[in-house]
């Protein structure tokens, strides 16, 4: 006997085997009594749940947010209190790939964290960047199709990109950052994050604040040309992956300074720039960016698939102090992502280890599929047996007025708001000239593939020729469009 544990069937039953089946005679054939051959076999069909329809590949960590300002003025959410420490689990993604695809693809980032807090789960499921190449949640099906694989080939296809980005001019300020060096993050480690939304806070007094976050990384910022980017996709699929999980087993944490933009709520209204459209930022110069603590990655998943595949972030889950803001792709996205995990991974998603809150769950909802742990009696509210209650006065100061007619159409427009002038900003006063290069030739790269058609090339010199007539000029020279 050695002291290896022995193999068990999954009800703990002792093994007959690890390699033989059961059979009549060494020669067979087998026998259907052999259960333990079944359940390994019928286990194995079942290995997969389906992937995230966007953002499949990925890797995460758990890690600690520190506050260190006081911010009580603007929101009572306790993990926002000064000297409050939050546990948490970021999870890292690209956008349009599989499951096994590559980690240095030209691609958002995605960047999702779970605050497990004592008012219970507050997700900021955010992107490597501030912005994002829509408006209206009624575009999102239609974009993501756009970026993954054709229905007749099932070949990703640049044309087909093109084609939905120049016929939706409000992408130009995303895809100008998806141009640059940007696009193709060194490491997960050294790009920042954004809540990108704008959200509503509000304090014990019930004052109200609009509210951005920013994720800044403390390794610096460092992104590969595309050249390399390219290399490593061959070289090391996994290489973002590898790179986390390597850091945090030697004790290089990563940590990013967590940043905030606050807008008065009363100055939303007639800001320059609709401060609730995602294709917009708030410049700095209107909204300062306010250090208010950081948060560091110090611990890898021990299980991939149980802590990362099954992770499930849901931009509704907001916490009293936080609230949504009419931002209609924020509003889509409060249904989607719970939507999605219920078809995922099942409708108890949130009883999983890596999912479930820090603080005792007291809900009304009971049974379903895959649940081990339900409410005990009362089952049903009101009660006069002394079950939980709700306690309103905590969301008090959330509550503002809307009205208007049901109406489909565009934002209203505010005084700036134009879909070029931000990403000309970018372009004019924020890139290098080496950074412009870098996005020109990227540019000329991505809208050189053979199936991007000649009619295509001309659309692409056109959309950058909206931002910037010399972007434009050095898009249509590298296309080789008169
Ligand atoms: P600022 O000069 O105050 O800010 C520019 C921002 O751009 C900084 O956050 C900077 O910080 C970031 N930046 C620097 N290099 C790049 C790059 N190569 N790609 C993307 N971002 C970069 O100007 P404004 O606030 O008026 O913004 C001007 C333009 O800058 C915007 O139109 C937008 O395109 C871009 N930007 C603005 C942000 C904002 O929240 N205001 C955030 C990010 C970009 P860092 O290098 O640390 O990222
Ligand atoms: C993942 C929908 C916009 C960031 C997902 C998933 C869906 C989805 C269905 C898969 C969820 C899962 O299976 O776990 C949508 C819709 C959007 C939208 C409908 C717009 C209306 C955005 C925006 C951002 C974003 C604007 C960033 C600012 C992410 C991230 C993930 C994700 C980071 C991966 C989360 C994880 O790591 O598990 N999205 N999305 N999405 N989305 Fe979105």
């Amino acid at each position: 006997m050695t002291d290896r544990p022995i193999t068990t069937t999954d009800a703990g039953i002792p093994a007959p085997s690890d390699e033989f089946s059961l059979s009549v005679g060494p020669n067979g054939p087998l026998l259907l009594q052999d259960h333990y051959l079944i359940q390994k076999m019928a286990a194995f069909n079942r290995e997969r749940v389906p992937e995230r329809v966007v953002h499949a590949k990925g890797g995460g960590a758990y890690g600690v947010l520190r506050i260190t300002e006081d911010v009580s003025r603007y929101t009572k959410a306790k993990l926002f209190q000064k000297g409050q420490e939050t546990g948490l689990f970021l999870r890292f993604s690209t956008v349009a790939g599989e499951r096994g695809s590559a980690d240095t693809v030209r691609d958002p980032r995605g960047f999702a964290i779970k605050f497990y807090t004592e008012d219970g789960n507050y997700d900021i499921v955010g992107n490597n960047t501030p912005i994002f190449f829509i408006r209206d949640p009624s575009k999102f099906s239609d974009f993501i199709h756009s970026q993954k694989r054709r229905a007749d080939t099932h070949t990703r296809d640049h044309n087909m990109q093109w084609d939905f980005w120049t016929l939706s001019p409000e992408s130009a300020h995303q895809v100008a950052f998806l141009m640059t060096d940007r696009g193709t993050p060194r490491s997960w480690r050294h790009m920042h994050g954004f809540g990108s939304h704008t959200f509503l806070w509000y304090n014990a007094a019930g004052e109200k604040f609009w509210v951005k976050y920013h994720f800044k990384t403390e390794q610096g910022i460092e992104n590969f040309t595309d050249a390399d980017a390219r290399a490593l996709v061959a070289e090391d699929p996994d290489f973002h992956l590898r790179d986390l999980q390597t850091a945090i087993r030697n004790g290089d944490h990563p940590a990013w300074k967590v940043n905030i933009q606050i807008m008065p709520f009363e100055d939303a209204a007639d800001y320059r720039f609709n401060p609730f459209d995602l294709t917009k930022v708030w410049p700095h110069s209107d909204y300062p960016e306010i250090t208010i603590g950081r948060f560091v990655l110090n611990r890898n998943p021990e299980n991939y698939f149980a802590e990362v595949e099954q992770a499930s972030f849901e931009p509704a889950n907001l916490v009293p102090g936080v609230g949504p803001s009419p931002d209609k792709m924020l509003q889509g996205r409060l249904f989607s992502y719970p939507d999605a995990h219920r078809y995922r991974i099942g409708p108890n998603y949130l009883q999983l280890p890596v999912n479930t809150p820090k603080v005792p769950v007291h809900s009304y909802n009971v049974d379903g599929h895959m649940r081990y742990r339900n409410p005990g009696d009362p089952v049903y509210a009101p009660n006069s047996v002394n079950g939980p209650a709700a306690d309103p006065s905590l969301y008090e100061g959330e509550n503002y007025q809307v009205t208007g007619e049901i109406i489909r159409s565009a934002y209203v427009r505010h005084r700036e708001d134009d879909d070029y002038v931000q990403p000309r900003a970018l372009w004019e006063n924020v890139l290098s000239d080496v950074d412009r290069d870098h996005m020109v030739s990227n540019i000329v790269g991505h809208a050189s593939a053979p199936e991007v058609t000649a009619d295509m090339k001309k659309r692409v010199v056109d959309y950058w020729t909206n931002i910037h007539k010399d972007l434009g000029q050095r898009v249509a020279q590298g296309l080789g469009v008169a």
